[in-house]
Parts: structure tokens; C-alpha cells; sequence
């Protein structure tokens, strides 16, 4: 251990007891990157507070002895918000892992940030209850990290952001300071709402500590179907056709690319016996046997539009999750492929216009990539993913990339959408910010970051610099 690295130590020791520091290499690799690629993981230390208070004693450190500190959660972000490649200590939130009150008549539960989301979902299920937030990496991601990048996934269009469902918050400022947000009060008209400044902050304004969430009512179980579509257009328009009837639980699209991957990587059968070059999945809640007839009413619309050319329906719970593998096996099956990935957004009326122009940007790159498509096509959220060719070097690779993101970036800037729809800024979407945020937007970012956080300590080096 280097004389530094043991100073470091022994400061850290002072808050925490030494069997909750970490600095062997293995932990460090590990604890220092999260599931995206590109940045070498590179921390001076890991650190596994269980408490509030170690946690408000470890930011008065950072700020006595001014070394960095980044905020881990389930590390499944794709943006390297949780990367800590510049000798930052690593606060991870493993040990602040329980659920700490249910209260029944206000449907709210508290926890700390370590909580698996895959947890509490099954915790509101013992309770007959539902937390509507879902996506493939629930049951690894964190509730704290959720929260700090306002997560969104396969239930936005009908439930909502993480953001929605976050009734109250304790946090540790960057400045040290303990601020309790809104305590889980429905309607609180005291000014301004500091804990929607913390959601989506990325760790770069303090740590969120305590969460307050909102339980709900579980939905009916759902009815899936998984349309086989000639082309990327067909995918709105069977969107528009089934949104006009049915009150919808998820609208996916994924193209043919991605089918493949998925099918041989899981070894799955195909749904139809061939590829189609687009997929539409289609999910609703089955509260009475009219929701199905009509279901299958606007299924024909769309075979007879032309729209969709054929597509299946699940009859029972095991065959609605047998057809959601499909796509939500997609991001584990191009894993190994290094994928440069976009999440953009548009307003629904403006995804047709971004997907001619998607179609010709790609019609360019694909001859050089595959490019795997998929998304959150109610929502207006498309993940366009680019693989890297295994002759191609990383770093060539990344480079070509970049021109690309830039053709697309600016087609969502000139539509109005947004580069991170929910994947978040971190480091690597950091450089793009300015298409989707101006100059006066970013210049207050920046002053609310030096008002929390003055000797940026705070996760410095993502979303944006102070
Ligand atoms: C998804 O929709 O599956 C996630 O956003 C992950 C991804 O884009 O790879
Ligand atoms: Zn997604």
C-alpha cells in the first residue's frame, strides 16, 4: 500500500470501522465501474457506510481533506455516472440496504437507498400492494440510484418516471448538511421542491440516504401480444391504433437484429419461424373479457392496414413472460458485442419524423455496424445500439461512433427531444448536454451544483462542471 493510500485509510477508518474499507484490487475494478464501457474503473478506495451518520461523516472528510467521493448503488447505469476512474473514494450503498417502515394507511414505505428494487417489488407484493417502476436490471439496481438518475423503463406510459413515486427523501447535502425533503406529505405548497432537484442530480449534488416511495394498488395481470412488422414506420402506427382503444401498460418495439441476438443467446424458439425486421410488443391490463375482445378487434385493424403481418397473444402469466423475454433479454444479449449505445427522446408526434431520419443516418452506418434497435416506443424513448465489428479496434470503434451519435444528436435537438431520455448524462453523454439543454439552462445547473456542493466533491466530472 502506497503512503498516500494508507493515509487515506486511516482518515476513512475514523468514520467507518476498517473491515468496511476496501482497497484491494479486485474490489476496486468491481466497486469502480458500472455496466457501461469505455472508462477505466481507478479508485483510491472503497467505502461500505451503514448509517446516516457515517455517511454525513465521510462528505465532512471529503470536504476537510478534499479528496472526491462517488455514489454507488446496483452500478447498472449505462452512462458512467457510477465510474470512478480518477482516484475517488467509492461510497457504496450495499450495507444501507433494508426497508425500514411500511406504513399502511398512507401506502408508503420507507428504505435506505441499498435496497434492491427487485426487493421492494416483492416486499409491496407480501403487502398486496405494487411499485410500478420496472425494468430488466431490477434485480440488481439500487433504489438510491434510481432515484439519483430518475429511472424510467418498461412501465413509463402508464406509471410514470421514478420520480413519480417518491414521496419523500432524506439527503446529505454536498456541504454535509442532513436535509429531510418533503417527508412523505401528498400535497406541500412551501416553495421550492428541493427533492426533484435531487432526482436525476446523478450523485453530483450530495447522497440520497432515506427514501420515502409510494405503494399503489396492483394492476390486473396483463395480457402481452407480439406483432411481427415489415417496417420501422408500422411501429407508430400500430402504437396509434392500439392507444386509441385500450389503456396500455407498455408499448416496446425492437427490431429483427435484436430478435436474433436474443433468440440465440437464451436459445429461445422463434415466436413465428422467421425474422420480421421490426417487432411491436403490446401489453394491457385484462380487467374484463371486453379488454380482450377489443384487443383482438384492433389487432386485425392492424393486419388489415397492413400494419402488422401476423402476432401472437399470451393466454396465461407464463406465456405473457415467455414473449416479454424476448425483449428484455436484448441488452444482456449484446453484451459481449462492446454496444455504443443512444437513448433518445422525442414527443410521440415527432417519433415518426426522427425515424425517417434515423432510417437514413443508418442507411449509412449499417453497412459498417449492426445496429440492434429497441426502445420504449410509447414513451417515445428509442435505445439505438451499435456493435462494435470484432476485427474493429475499441478505440476506432468509439471514434466512429461518436460521428454518428453527433448525426443523431442533432436530429433530436432540431425535433425537440432529448439525448438521455433515461439513461442519464454521467461521463459519457456529458460532452453532447448542450443539444438538449441551452447555455442559460446549463450556467443554473452549474450554480445549483456550487450551492450544494461548493468544493465539489460530489461525483465531480459527471453531468456537468462547476
Ligand atoms: C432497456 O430498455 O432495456 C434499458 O434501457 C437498457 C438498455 O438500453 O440497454
Ligand atoms: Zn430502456
Amino acid at each position: 500500500m502506497s503512503w498516500t493510500a494508507k493515509k487515506l485509510v486511516d482518515q476513512l477508518i475514523t468514520v467507518v470501522e476498517p473491515s468496511r474499507v476496501k482497497i484491494d484490487a479486485s474490489d476496486l475494478e468491481y466497486y469502480g465501474k458500472d455496466w457501461s464501457s469505455g472508462a477505466t474503473p481507478n479508485p483510491s478506495a472503497i467505502v461500505f457506510p451503514k448509517s446516516i451518520n457515517e455517511v454525513q461523516g465521510l462528505v465532512g472528510l471529503a470536504n476537510k481533506l478534499n479528496f472526491p467521493l462517488v455514489p454507488s448503488g446496483g452500478r447498472t447505469g449505462l452512462s458512467g455516472g457510477a465510474v470512478a476512474s480518477e482516484r475517488e473514494v467509492v461510497v457504496s450503498f450495499d450495507r444501507m440496504n433494508k426497508i425500514l417502515k411500511f406504513d399502511k394507511v398512507d401506502n408508503l414505505v420507507t428504505c435506505q437507498p441499498g435496497v434492491i428494487t427487485g426487493d421492494l417489488k416483492k416486499f409491496a407484493e407480501s403487502e398486496g400492494l405494487f411499485y410500478p417502476v420496472d425494468f430488466a436490471s431490477a434485480g440488481a439496481s439500487q433504489l438510491g440510484g434510481n432515484v439519483a438518475t430518475n429511472a424510467g423503463g418498461i412501465n413509463v406510459l402508464r406509471y410514470g418516471m421514478t420520480r413519480d413515486w417518491v414521496e419523500g427523501m432524506k439527503v446529505i447535502t454536498g456541504r454535509g448538511e442532513l436535509l429531510d425533503l418533503n417527508r412523505g406529505l401528498k400535497k406541500n405548497a412551501t416553495g421550492f421542491d428541493f427533492r426533484h432537484l435531487f432526482i436525476g442530480s446523478e450523485g453530483t449534488l450530495g447522497f440520497i440516504v432515506e427514501l420515502t416511495l409510494e405503494l399503489i394498488s396492483p394492476p390486473e395481470e396483463p395480457t402481452v401480444m407480439l406483432l411481427g412488422l415489415q417496417k420501422i414506420e408500422n411501429t407508430v402506427k400500430t402504437l396509434a391504433v392500439f392507444k386509441e382503444k385500450l389503456s396500455l401498460t407498455a408499448f416496446e418495439f425492437f427490431s429483427g437484429t435484436a430478435m436474433q441476438k436474443v433468440i440465440k443467446s437464451n436459445e429461445l424458439s422463434d415466436p413465428f419461424g422467421r425474422i420480421y425486421p421490426f417487432y411491436a410488443l403490446v401489453e394491457f391490463e385484462n380487467n374484463n373479457k371486453d379488454q380482450l375482445d377489443v384487443a383482438s378487434v384492433l389487432f386485425e385493424k392492424c393486419i388489415k392496414s397492413g400494419y402488422a403481418v401476423e402476432g401472437v397473444v399470451s393466454q396465461n402469466q407464463s406465456q405473457a413472460k415467455s414473449l416479454w423475454k424476448f425483449r428484455e433479454g436484448i441488452t444482456e444479449s449484446i453484451a459481449d458485442y462492446n454496444p455504443f449505445k443512444s437513448d433518445v427522446s422525442c414527443r410521440i408526434s415527432k417519433i415518426p419524423t426522427f425515424l425517417q431520419e434515423l432510417e437514413k443516418i443508418s442507411s449509412v452506418f449499417s453497412r459498417q455496424f449492426e445496429v440492434v434497435l429497441f426502445g420504449h416506443l410509447g414513451d417515445g424513448n428509442i435505445h439505438i445500439n451499435l456493435l462494435q465489428p470484432f476485427q474493429m479496434d475499441s478505440q476506432e470503434f468509439r471514434e466512429e461512433c461518436k460521428k454518428i451519435s453527433k448525426l443523431i444528436f442533432e436530429s433530436v435537438q432540431s425535433l425537440g427531444g432529448s439525448i438521455s431520455a433515461e439513461h442519464g448524462i454521467g461521463l459519457i453523454k456529458k460532452p453532447y448536454l448542450s443539444y438538449s439543454r441551452d447555455e442559460a439552462e446549463l450556467n443554473y445547473m452549474r450554480g445549483v451544483k456550487r450551492l450544494f456542493d461548493p468544493e465539489n466533491i460530489m461525483n465531480p466530472g459527471k453531468l456537468v462542471d462547476i
